[in-house]
Protein backbone atom coordinates (compact mmCIF):
# COMPACT_ATOMS: atom_id res chain seq x y z
CA UNK A 1 0.00 0.00 0.00
CA UNK A 2 1.20 3.26 -1.49
CA UNK A 3 0.15 5.60 0.81
CA UNK A 4 0.73 4.03 4.20
CA UNK A 5 4.02 5.31 3.21
CA UNK A 6 3.66 8.78 3.34
CA UNK A 7 1.14 8.00 6.24
CA UNK A 8 3.64 5.58 8.50
CA UNK A 9 5.87 9.00 7.45
CA UNK A 10 3.67 11.61 9.09
CA UNK A 11 3.04 9.64 12.37
CA UNK A 12 6.70 8.93 12.66
CA UNK A 13 7.12 13.11 12.55
CA UNK A 14 4.38 13.49 15.09
CA UNK A 15 5.91 11.16 17.42
CA UNK A 16 9.06 12.55 17.35
CA UNK A 17 7.83 16.02 17.86
CA UNK A 18 5.78 14.59 21.02
CA UNK A 19 2.23 14.15 19.70
CA UNK A 20 -0.30 11.70 20.52
CA UNK A 21 -1.21 9.67 17.71
CA UNK A 22 -4.50 7.72 17.36
CA UNK A 23 -4.69 5.65 13.68
CA UNK A 24 -8.35 4.40 12.58
CA UNK A 25 -8.20 1.75 9.48
CA UNK A 26 -12.06 2.81 7.90
CA UNK A 27 -11.50 0.18 5.38
CA UNK A 28 -11.69 -2.39 8.07
CA UNK A 29 -14.05 -0.83 10.47
CA UNK A 30 -18.10 -1.14 10.76
CA UNK A 31 -18.98 2.31 9.85
CA UNK A 32 -22.94 2.52 8.44
CA UNK A 33 -23.35 5.05 6.17
CA UNK A 34 -25.29 8.32 6.79
CA UNK A 35 -29.22 8.09 5.90
CA UNK A 36 -29.90 11.58 6.19
CA UNK A 37 -32.22 10.52 9.08
CA UNK A 38 -31.28 13.28 11.23
CA UNK A 39 -31.91 11.08 14.53
CA UNK A 40 -28.79 13.13 15.39
CA UNK A 41 -30.85 16.53 15.56
CA UNK A 42 -33.32 15.07 18.34
CA UNK A 43 -31.33 12.97 19.86
CA UNK A 44 -28.26 15.50 21.30
CA UNK A 45 -26.08 14.54 18.13
CA UNK A 46 -26.32 10.88 18.98
CA UNK A 47 -26.61 8.85 15.80
CA UNK A 48 -29.33 6.47 15.02
CA UNK A 49 -26.45 3.68 14.69
CA UNK A 50 -24.29 2.23 16.84
CA UNK A 51 -21.27 0.71 15.48
CA UNK A 52 -17.19 1.59 14.86
CA UNK A 53 -17.79 5.47 14.78
CA UNK A 54 -18.22 5.24 18.89
CA UNK A 55 -14.42 4.24 18.51
CA UNK A 56 -13.97 7.54 16.56
CA UNK A 57 -15.99 10.05 17.77
CA UNK A 58 -14.22 10.68 21.33
CA UNK A 59 -10.62 11.09 19.25
CA UNK A 60 -12.55 12.90 16.36
CA UNK A 61 -14.25 15.59 19.26
CA UNK A 62 -10.63 16.14 21.25
CA UNK A 63 -7.97 15.72 18.56
CA UNK A 64 -6.49 18.85 17.37
CA UNK A 65 -4.95 17.44 14.37
CA UNK A 66 -7.34 15.35 12.03
CA UNK A 67 -5.29 13.57 8.87
CA UNK A 68 -7.19 12.14 6.18
CA UNK A 69 -5.13 9.06 4.26
CA UNK A 70 -6.62 7.67 1.48
CA UNK A 71 -5.62 6.25 -1.68
CA UNK A 72 -7.54 8.04 -4.75
CA UNK A 73 -10.51 5.91 -6.35
CA UNK A 74 -12.25 7.31 -9.31
CA UNK A 75 -11.09 10.81 -8.53
CA UNK A 76 -11.72 11.05 -5.02
CA UNK A 77 -11.37 9.77 -1.35
CA UNK A 78 -12.01 6.27 -0.73
CA UNK A 79 -16.12 5.23 0.04
CA UNK A 80 -14.93 4.10 3.51
CA UNK A 81 -13.22 7.33 4.13
CA UNK A 82 -16.24 9.02 2.78
CA UNK A 83 -18.69 7.12 4.59
CA UNK A 84 -16.71 7.92 7.97
CA UNK A 85 -16.92 11.60 7.51
CA UNK A 86 -20.61 11.31 6.35
CA UNK A 87 -21.30 10.08 10.24
CA UNK A 88 -19.01 13.41 11.35
CA UNK A 89 -22.62 14.96 10.54
CA UNK A 90 -24.51 14.17 13.40
CA UNK A 91 -21.16 15.95 15.36
CA UNK A 92 -21.21 19.09 13.03
CA UNK A 93 -21.89 21.77 15.04
CA UNK A 94 -19.57 20.47 18.12
CA UNK A 95 -16.48 19.79 14.91
CA UNK A 96 -17.24 23.69 13.73
CA UNK A 97 -16.97 25.55 17.31
CA UNK A 98 -13.94 23.40 18.12
CA UNK A 99 -10.33 24.67 16.04
CA UNK A 100 -8.53 21.92 14.21
CA UNK A 101 -6.16 21.24 11.55
CA UNK A 102 -7.05 18.91 8.95
CA UNK A 103 -4.42 17.46 6.93
CA UNK A 104 -4.42 15.49 3.65
CA UNK A 105 -2.38 12.13 2.90
CA UNK A 106 -2.94 11.10 -0.81
CA UNK A 107 -1.39 8.72 -3.89
CA UNK A 108 -2.52 7.89 -7.22
CA UNK A 109 -1.41 6.34 -10.38
CA UNK A 110 -2.01 9.12 -12.68
CA UNK A 111 0.80 11.56 -13.16
CA UNK A 112 -1.45 14.35 -14.44
CA UNK A 113 -1.69 17.02 -11.73
CA UNK A 114 -6.09 17.28 -12.54
CA UNK A 115 -6.06 13.84 -10.80
CA UNK A 116 -6.31 15.31 -7.71
CA UNK A 117 -8.64 18.33 -7.73
CA UNK A 118 -11.64 16.81 -6.33
CA UNK A 119 -9.95 15.85 -3.55
CA UNK A 120 -8.58 19.14 -3.23
CA UNK A 121 -11.62 20.53 -3.64
CA UNK A 122 -13.18 18.30 -0.77
CA UNK A 123 -10.18 19.16 1.64
CA UNK A 124 -10.51 22.86 1.26
CA UNK A 125 -14.70 22.63 1.00
CA UNK A 126 -14.10 20.96 4.53
CA UNK A 127 -11.78 22.92 6.07
CA UNK A 128 -13.85 25.92 5.28
CA UNK A 129 -17.60 24.24 6.45
CA UNK A 130 -15.71 23.44 10.23
CA UNK A 131 -13.61 26.12 10.74
CA UNK A 132 -10.72 24.30 10.89
CA UNK A 133 -7.00 25.48 9.36
CA UNK A 134 -5.34 24.08 6.66
CA UNK A 135 -2.26 22.30 7.68
CA UNK A 136 -1.87 21.06 4.36
CA UNK A 137 -1.58 18.36 1.89
CA UNK A 138 0.78 15.67 0.51
CA UNK A 139 -0.06 14.02 -2.48
CA UNK A 140 1.62 11.39 -4.38
CA UNK A 141 1.18 11.59 -8.28
CA UNK A 142 2.61 8.55 -10.38
CA UNK A 143 2.28 5.95 -7.44
CA UNK A 144 1.55 2.77 -8.50
CA UNK A 145 3.52 0.75 -6.09
CA UNK A 146 4.89 1.05 -2.45
CA UNK A 147 8.03 1.75 -4.64
CA UNK A 148 6.87 4.79 -6.74
CA UNK A 149 6.10 6.49 -3.21
CA UNK A 150 9.73 5.15 -1.31
CA UNK A 151 11.37 6.85 -3.90
CA UNK A 152 8.82 10.19 -4.22
CA UNK A 153 9.72 12.90 -2.45
CA UNK A 154 6.80 12.42 -0.63
CA UNK A 155 8.06 10.34 2.31
CA UNK A 156 10.00 13.54 3.43
CA UNK A 157 7.02 16.00 3.02
CA UNK A 158 5.11 14.19 5.07
CA UNK A 159 7.53 13.65 7.83
CA UNK A 160 8.25 17.56 7.78
CA UNK A 161 4.84 18.12 7.47
CA UNK A 162 4.19 16.68 10.80
CA UNK A 163 7.68 18.14 12.52
CA UNK A 164 5.65 21.50 11.69
CA UNK A 165 2.70 20.64 13.94
C1 LIG B 1 -11.04 1.09 -7.32
C2 LIG B 1 -9.81 1.87 -7.68
C3 LIG B 1 -9.96 3.11 -8.28
C4 LIG B 1 -8.83 3.86 -8.61
N1 LIG B 1 -9.00 5.07 -9.18
C5 LIG B 1 -7.91 5.81 -9.50
C6 LIG B 1 -8.05 7.10 -10.09
O1 LIG B 1 -9.15 7.61 -10.27
N2 LIG B 1 -6.93 7.78 -10.42
C7 LIG B 1 -5.69 7.26 -10.20
O2 LIG B 1 -4.71 7.91 -10.55
N3 LIG B 1 -5.51 6.06 -9.63
C8 LIG B 1 -6.59 5.32 -9.28
N4 LIG B 1 -6.44 4.09 -8.69
C9 LIG B 1 -5.08 3.65 -8.34
C10 LIG B 1 -4.71 3.98 -6.89
O3 LIG B 1 -5.08 5.29 -6.51
C11 LIG B 1 -3.19 3.92 -6.72
O4 LIG B 1 -2.75 2.64 -7.08
C12 LIG B 1 -2.76 4.25 -5.33
O5 LIG B 1 -1.38 4.50 -5.31
C13 LIG B 1 -3.08 3.12 -4.39
O6 LIG B 1 -2.57 3.40 -3.14
P1 LIG B 1 -2.36 2.20 -2.12
O7 LIG B 1 -1.29 1.31 -2.74
O8 LIG B 1 -1.89 2.84 -0.85
O9 LIG B 1 -3.67 1.51 -1.96
C14 LIG B 1 -7.54 3.33 -8.36
C15 LIG B 1 -7.40 2.07 -7.76
C16 LIG B 1 -8.52 1.34 -7.43
C17 LIG B 1 -8.33 -0.01 -6.78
Amino acid sequence: MGVTIERDAFCAGAKEGGHEVVRFATAKLNVHPCIGCYYCRENDGRCIYDDDMSQIYPHLLTADVIVLVTPVYYFNITAQLKGTIDRFFSVNSVLRDNPKKLFLIAACTDKDKWAMDALKANYYAMCHYLHWQEGGMVLAFGASTRKDVENSECKKMAKNLAAQL
